[in-house]
């Protein structure tokens, strides 16, 4: 199985970036942390991070070969991008929504996504564990639905 993960705009200054709503963790942590649980698991994941909308569209449509699934992150297009959501409906991929912070507990420009209805579901608040609680259960819903 192989499975792509897509980090939006500014998630490569994690770490650095408000720690006390990120946490300290850098996105090569996070990186590292899902590539052990899919080795354990016994899947291949690919990486990506791009703060410009149109490049992660691009990488949707081309996970249209080879690819199975997608973990996305889409961090502030969530809740602006038709573009990012067309693409993953264009697609038909099963597509896992995580974010870091409980984006329903936050400004309420944050809590409407754009991502969600054409995901399987969402996982939020957890810090970089919502990223490993979406890698499983998009390897389950892959799985189950073989
Ligand atoms: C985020 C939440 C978004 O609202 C925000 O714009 C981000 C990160 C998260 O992971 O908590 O950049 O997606």
């Amino acid at each position: 199985m192989n499975l792509l993960v897509l980090h939006g705009p500014n998630l490569n200054m994690l770490g650095k970036r408000e720690p006390q709503v990120y946490g300290t963790r850098t996105l090569d942590d996070i990186n590292g942390s899902l590539q052990k649980l899919a080795d354990e698991l016994g899947c291949d994941l690919s990486f990506y991070q791009s703060n410009i909308e149109g490049e992660l569209v691009t990488a949707i449509q081309g996970a249209v070969s080879g690819c199975d699934g997608i973990l996305i992150n889409p961090a502030a297009y969530t809740h602006t991008s038709i573009a990012i959501r067309d693409a993953l409906s264009a697609v038909g991929l099963p597509c896992v929504e995580v974010h870091l912070s409980n984006i329903h507990r936050r400004e309420p420009f944050r809590h409407t996504s754009m991502i969600a209805p054409v995901a399987i579901g969402q996982i939020c608040g957890f810090g970089s564990d919502s990223y490993l609680l979406g890698l499983r259960a998009l390897f389950n819903h892959i799985k189950n639905s073989d």
